[in-house]
């Protein structure tokens, strides 16, 4: 109540100020005036998330099937800079310390830390500036960077960001555009272990000028085709949305994954008794991204998401290598399968 009241006063001083300014200096269109009305323009455009949303303290659960929420998700850029607080600061903690074993059980320590910290120790958060308004974000540690504990790394976390989206909150996985080595020295990470991605999180904010280009560049709201990412019994026999038949939601839950660059590395073939995931090596493969394997976390993410699909329509089973699928080509290489209990 006390903020609605202070956000209406300070809406109605901020318009006089600005028909003041409009109004003096003999009429000529300045360029403060001109910044001046866009001010006000952005800050009643925002004004209904203002008044709710002082402080992140409280958030409406998201209504809707899993694969809606899925489909809907989209990375976040632009957080609003706020503390978690109350009984959602306590939700988020305890979802992130929650259940930390991925399908190839390694061990990974995942942690949320506040940037209100690293201010106090003098620290930027090292993202250079493609995400603004972060203040938390989880971060987690793998002691080797092996392919398996880079998929185990994607999967768990994955699976609490699909619990945060349904809480309202976004996310942002960044492999690329964040400084390890900062991040170790503030969270006093011994030089051998290795940090995979960290994830921002928090409430949105209208996407920044630079978002949005980032988004355009990557073509972020779009995805491949049925045909080109999912196939029965072999690859030479893709198959169409209209064909998938009860494996449509868990595919395109898959099919709706975040990944880096977008570039959706994942490549299923669906059997009788078992479903296999393959990742399909990407051409830049000299890039320094593809040399940390982030690639491999797209895998653990693409997993997470199917089998929260496969939950949806009833089909249990759990994760299984399947010694006889291994092949590491120069295209293809084999991750695991979902067997069919
Ligand atoms: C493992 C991983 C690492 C990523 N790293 C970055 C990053 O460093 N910077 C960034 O802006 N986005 C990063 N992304 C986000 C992707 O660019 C984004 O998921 C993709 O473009 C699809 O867009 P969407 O998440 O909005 O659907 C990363 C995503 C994944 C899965």
């Amino acid at each position: 109540m006390t903020n609605k009241f202070f956000y209406f006063q300070a809406a109605f001083i901020k318009i006089l100020i600005g028909i003041a300014v409009l109004l003096t200096t003999n009429n000529k269109v300045t360029s403060k005036k001109i910044i001046e009305i866009f001010d006000i323009f952005f800050f009643l455009r925002n004004l209904p998330s203002n008044l709710n949303n002082e402080h992140i303290t409280f958030q409406l659960p998201r209504m809707g099937t899993m694969l809606e929420l899925i489909k809907q998700r989209r990375s976040t850029r632009t957080f609003e800079n706020a503390p978690l607080l109350g009984k959602l600061c306590h939700d988020v903690h305890s979802i992130v310390h929650s259940d930390n074993t991925g399908p190839f059980k390694t061990p990974i320590k995942v942690k949320l830390i506040d940037r209100q910290e690293y201010i106090k120790q003098n620290r930027n958060m090292g993202t250079y500036g493609f995400v603004k308004g972060i203040r938390s974000c989880i971060v987690g540690v793998l002691d080797e960077r092996s392919t398996n504990g880079m998929v185990d790394y994607g999967y768990i976390i994955q699976k609490k960001i699909v619990k945060l989206l349904q809480m309202d909150l976004g996310t942002c996985w960044m492999g690329g555009s964040f400084n390890r080595n900062e991040f170790k020295d503030a969270l006093n990470i011994p030089s051998n272990k290795f940090i995979p991605a960290i994830i921002p999180i928090g409430k949105a904010r209208p996407k920044s000028l630079i978002e949005r280009a980032l988004c355009s560049l990557v073509k972020a709201k779009t995805r491949k085709p049925f045909e080109e990412l999912f196939f029965k019994d072999s690859f030479d026999q893709p198959i169409k949305d209209t064909q998938a038949g009860e494996w449509y939601t868990p595919l395109e839950m898959v099919r709706w994954a975040p990944s880096v660059d977008n570039c959706q590395p994942w490549r299923i073939v669906i059997e009788n008794n078992a479903v296999h995931f393959y990742m399909k090596k990407q051409l830049s493969l000299e890039s320094s991204l593809v040399h940390i394997n982030l690639h491999a976390i797209d895998m653990g993410i693409a997993m997470a998401h199917f089998e929260l699909g496969c939950k949806e329509i009833n089909k249990f089973g759990d994760w299984k290598v399947f010694e006889e699928k291994k092949v590491n080509s120069d295209q293809i290489k084999y991750i695991n399968s979902w067997k069919f209990f």
